[in-house]
């Protein structure tokens, strides 16, 4: 990766730069310049070569900065961060943040990557992840409690990353239980829980956040599910590392809201943004699909249902709209 790594930060202005100029800055020949651009794709970046001119990339990169991160991270709320990666290239930061918990990884470790060649998504799914584009975000956090009390922290990094979407002055967005950001129905940013511990606590839990920023065009065919990025929200560039920080930031300062309090600080706002309250759905669960009316979410962020004349509670499950 460390070359490709080199040859995408000479890359990322946009502009044309020819083979001879690539190869010294690399200490390569010609034709290797061309193999590693060719190599290029296989990370999800886009590069046209035209000969007489060079090569080129199908848009300039705004590449992940730790300072310009942490620079948003401000205020007491830098010390919650006990450490902050950011990487070219990894198969997941959740999994690579999961691998160091038993190694001692502190509580409050944050890793950002410009690509995940196996990201992972909810119910098994892979994460599209092309290098550059989006935001990949994980970070670990120890909580005290039991496992039953945990079931709110996905609730809560959602409503951390709707203050994160806020802050970067998108709107119109809303969160679907247990754990999606959608735009008009369409997926905008993904949220994967991972866990480790013993039955009574501690926990130490793995937050990942996928958020798309520019989804390149080669990666667009790859995604199974209707999905939008902020560049078609809002337009125009977007900076990366500011759209980074406000995430840390946010999912940090939730997580230690969450750690104090529980859910009952993100209840009123996860109301305010629930797209499904009030409305017919049906709800897979592992024993099968329940239809119902979604009444809201109890105190634990168990999702309530009318079915049947009766309100059933259920904790797990993906929830699709009827008709
Ligand atoms: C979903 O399916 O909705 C959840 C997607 C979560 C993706 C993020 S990207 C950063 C972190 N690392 C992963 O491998 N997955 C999560």
């Amino acid at each position: 990766m460390h070359q490709r790594y080199r040859l995408l930060r000479l890359l990322a202005d946009g502009c044309f730069h020819s083979g001879e100029e690539l190869g010294t800055a690399l200490g390569i020949g010609r034709s290797a310049v061309w193999k590693l651009t060719r190599s290029l794709e296989g990370l999800g970046v886009d590069v046209f070569a035209v000969a007489g001119k060079g090569y080129r990339l199908a848009h300039p990169l705004d590449l992940l900065d730790r300072e310009r991160i942490l620079s948003v991270v401000d205020g007491s709320t830098r010390e919650l961060v006990s450490g902050l990666e950011v990487l070219p290239s990894i198969d997941s930061t959740n999994r690579f943040l999961m691998e160091r918990i038993d190694d001692g990884l502190p509580p409050g470790s944050a890793c950002l990557a410009e690509h995940q060649h196996s990201g992972r998504g909810r119910r098994g799914r892979a994460w599209i992840s092309p290098f550059g584009a989006n935001v990949y975000l994980s970070v670990s956090w120890r909580f005290d409690t039991s496992p039953d009390t945990l079931g709110g922290v996905g609730l809560a990094a959602g409503v951390a990353v709707a203050r994160a979407l806020h802050g970067c002055g998108i709107a119109g967005f809303g969160l679907k239980w247990p754990n999606d950001v959608l735009w008009e129905g369409r997926k905008l940013a993904g949220i994967l829980l991972e866990m480790k511990g013993e039955s009574t606590g501690p926990y130490d839990v793995v937050v990942g956040i996928g958020l798309n920023v520019r989804m390149p065009p080669s990666a667009r065919a790859s995604i199974d599910q209707p999905w939008v990025d902020i560049a078609s929200i809002a337009g125009g560039p977007q900076d990366r590392n500011r759209i980074g920080g406000l995430l840390l930031k946010n999912l940090v300062e939730g997580l230690a809201d969450f750690s104090r309090h529980g859910l009952e600080p993100f209840l009123a706002e996860w109301s305010r943004l629930d797209l499904v309250q009030g409305r017919a759905v049906s709800l897979s669960t592992g024993l099968g699909a329940v239809n119902g009316t979604v009444m809201g979410l109890d105190r634990f962020g168990a999702l309530l249902l009318r079915v049947d004349g009766e309100t059933r509670r259920y904790v797990s499950g993906e929830v699709s709209l009827r008709l």
